[in-house]
């Protein structure tokens, strides 16, 4: 058998610890799969007393990442941190000391993936990150590689497992926003600080590294307009259902005449679809390409040992390449060079709507509704009372009209919910 290979882990969290059981519980597959034996060699983390149900024995241990990133045994460093700082430190100091680095950390590659992907072409290396989106699903690595040929038209993902989850109890089991997000993050499905799961921001990332691979245009955070679940009512979720719909949070870019338009949003998708299909903490990503249509791509879209599958399949991965010395074989976004092209104004871009304003408060919420949707040229398809709310939908009609009408109504405070409705994600 041939020398192993050995592997550093950074970060002993959530997946971290899903991390240490794959190598500990599968170790053997591993390494009848890749004809070497792969070891997880060194640990490091700040915390290396708690009890994480998995034992440390045989690993070298650090409480700071620098004498890891340091350890000339090591080939390949995970880093599983979390954050932009620390986080960006450790991935820098592995890459630039020639070692492959793959990571699960989405915010670290929306802000500096450019820079990451760079050092690891500069410095002859590989940084892989299939778990940054969509936990367990290979979807990068479909985008990647097997739709290499294709031109994809458009990517319309729930990728954010928490959010899922919470419309998911939400709707199946009418319980309260809050008590379903505490919930989520007892499950290890939300962020350290779960505001970035309710307020789009984690599905924001991903969109970043989504819009890369699937359309090979470069964007960033702050150029697509992200919305999260927060203001998502029970009214709206009732509403919907009986418009046979379903609301999910959708992170979605497709190409129009315009341009590439992309947003995160709350989205209506009808009930009998594929994407209304996709409950709890699950993820879905579905691609149309020209030629190949649509291809879904369904799985676990958080929690530790799926989404430490996907870093173990990586570290294979990137382990494969430097044993045959084929590191850079295909460049982490898929594209040599990504367009700078910038994105399509998504305020332009029509669609049917669901306009919400509660019937609280002075006058005539309803007539104010239709009359100011009217001033702006959107026409309505329906429009319902309930105790709570006015609810409408739209003809077709730009998303920027719609807001426009609501911002010029006289009682803006009646907080206003508008979504768009995907008929054919
Ligand atoms: N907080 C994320 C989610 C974890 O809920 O989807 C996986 O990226």
């Amino acid at each position: 058998m041939a020398d192993a290979l050995n592997v550093g882990l950074v970060g002993l969290g959530t997946i971290g610890t899903g991390v240490v059981r794959i190598f500990q519980e599968h170790g053997d597959d591993i390494e009848r799969r890749l004809g070497f034996p792969l070891r997880l060699a060194h640990v490091a983390d700040i915390d290396l007393e708690t009890d994480r149900g998995v034992s440390l024995d045989g690993y070298r241990l650090s409480r700071d990442y620098k004498p890891l990133v340091q350890d000339p045994e090591l080939d390949l460093v995970v880093e599983l941190v979390g954050g932009t700082t620390v986080a960006a430190d450790v991935a820098i100091a592995a890459l630039v000391a020639g070692k492959g680095v793959v990571t699960a950390n989405k915010a670290l590659l929306a802000h500096r993936g450019d820079e990451l992907y760079a050092l690891a072409r500069e410095h002859g290396t590989d940084v892989a990150f299939e778990a940054a989106v969509g936990g367990t699903i290979p979807v990068l690595r479909a985008l990647r590689e097997g739709l290499a040929s294709d031109r994809i038209e458009s990517v319309h993902g729930i990728v954010n497992g928490t959010c899922n989850y919470v419309l998911t109890q939400m709707e199946e089991q009418g319980e309260p926003y809050a008590a379903c997000l505490k919930r989520a993050q007892e499950l290890g499905y939300a962020e350290a600080d779960p505001t970035f799961d309710v307020d789009g921001t984690d599905s924001a990332h991903k969109l970043v590294i989504l819009v890369g691979l699937a359309l090979g245009v470069r964007c960033r955070l702050g150029d697509f307009p992200v919305e999260g679940i927060e203001r998502v009512s029970p009214t709206d979720i009732e509403v919907a259902g009986r418009l046979g719909l379903r609301v999910k949070l959708l992170a979605s870019a497709r190409r129009t005449a315009a341009g590439i338009v992309a947003s995160v949003r709350p989205t209506l998708v009808p009930r009998s679809g594929v994407l209304a299909g996709v409950g709890g903490a699950m993820n879905a990503v579905e691609v149309h390409g020209a030629m190949s249509g649509p291809t879904l791509y369904y799985g676990a879209g958080a929690g530790s040992l799926p989404t430490a599958v996907a870093v173990v399949s990586d570290l294979m991965e990137l382990a494969r390449s430097r044993r045959l010395g084929a590191v850079g074989r295909v460049p982490p976004l898929g594209s040599v060079e990504l367009a700078d092209t910038g994105l399509a104004d998504a305020a332009a871009d029509e669609g049917e709507h669901f306009v919400r304003v509660e019937a609280a408060g002075s006058g005539d919420p309803a007539a104010a509704l239709v009359a100011g949707l009217a001033q702006r040229g959107v026409a309505l398809a329906s429009l319902e009372r309930t105790p709570e709310a006015i609810v409408a939908t739209t003809r077709p009609a730009r998303r920027g009209e719609i807001d426009a009408a609501l911002a010029a109504m006289r009682d803006p405070g009646r907080a206003p919910q508008v979504m768009r409705i995907e008929r054919e994600p």
